[in-house]
């Protein structure tokens, strides 16, 4: 088994090295003076069963190139088996076409990485579920329940607590998480006028005087759960937490969660925490290094994965 780390976060991919106690290869991965990516991998894979690590979280294009030319590269160094191991899977939420001569992103994304050479891809909460069969080559998607389910028991104890999709499209998700805490679920009706710009309708549910958990797949401006977090209360909420399993959080998106009525975001380390993230009293990252490692062992091991989630 080898693990070989892309530079996009670097410290889950160590994190994931120490749990399976396997040591990262030794591997290049650097710029042509250009900005053209360059790799080189520095020790044998031939026969090997390798895993490399990358999200394609910002600067996402960088990161997609320096995932489709380092499995080029394993390709070409005769390993056995290449496994794409894309904590956050970016370019997703193109996933369908929404209107007239728009693109499906994820399709193209999923045609890119398995013509580059990839056998299989790990990867954790795709945006949606489909995208999976956007591949013709095994997919498993890993669900961060086991991570967030004994957080939330064990901070929640003895609290009425009500699960909250933030918006229609994320109710698969939400009521997955209620039936496993056995908590109440309720819905935000939203509206998105733009792209970019969301806005909060009606609250779908009875929340009033319930610790509600918004759970989302991704969190990115911040504006869908702190709108979302300002209906709740203003329907009574007592309070109001989120939990978010990628936290893209670009521009100013932890000042403006910071200033909402959130109390705070439990996000996870999919995507390597920024500076604001890392200093932010409000947003709490945990790690799912030990459910990304213990999935990488079971499929060098042929095992079952779906085993972890019972
Ligand atoms: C939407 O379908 C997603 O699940 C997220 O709710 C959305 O991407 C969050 O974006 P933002 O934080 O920019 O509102």
């Amino acid at each position: 088994m080898k693990l070989i780390a892309g530079n996009s976060n670097r410290p889950l991919a160590e994190a994931i090295s120490s749990y399976l106690n396997v040591p990262l290869t030794q591997a290049s991965l650097k710029r042509f003076s250009d900005m053209e990516v360059f790799v080189e991998i520095m020790e044998n894979v031939r026969g090997e069963d390798c895993f490399f690590i990358q999200s394609t979280s910002f600067p996402a294009n960088d990161h997609l190139m320096e995932l489709l030319i380092a499995i080029d590269a394993l390709k070409r160094g005769s390993a056995r088996r290449i496994t794409a191991v894309i904590p956050y899977f970016g370019y997703a939420r193109q996933d369908r076409k929404t209107g007239s001569r728009t693109p499906i992103s994820a399709k193209l994304v999923a045609n890119l990485i398995t013509a580059a050479g990839a056998d299989r891809v790990l990867t954790m909460e795709l945006h949606a579920g489909q995208i999976q069969g956007f591949f013709d080559i095994p997919v498993d998607n890993l669900v961060a329940g086991p991570v967030f389910v004994p957080q939330i028991l064990d901070e929640f104890d003895g609290e009425e607590i009500c699960i909250v999709s933030p918006d229609v499209g994320g109710v698969v998700r939400a009521r997955a998480m209620a039936k496993r805490l056995n908590a109440s679920l309720a819905i935000i009706d939203k509206r998105r006028e733009k792209a970019g710009v969301s806005e909060v309708m009606h609250v779908i549910g009875e929340v009033k005087g319930k610790v509600c958990i918004l759970v989302d797949d991704i969190v990115d401006s911040g504006g869908t759960l702190c709108n979302a977090a300002v209906a709740l209360k203003e329907n009574g909420a007592k309070d109001v937490y989120s939990y978010v399993v990628h936290g893209v959080l670009s521009g100013g998106a932890v000042s403006k969660i910071e200033a909402s009525p959130m109390k705070k975001i439990v996000i996870t380390n999919t995507i390597a925490a920024t500076e604001s993230v890392s200093s932010s009293d409000s947003v709490e990252q945990l790690s799912v290094a030990p459910l990304i490692g213990e999935a990488m062992r079971r499929i060098n091991e042929e095992r079952s994965i779906s085993a972890l989630f019972k």
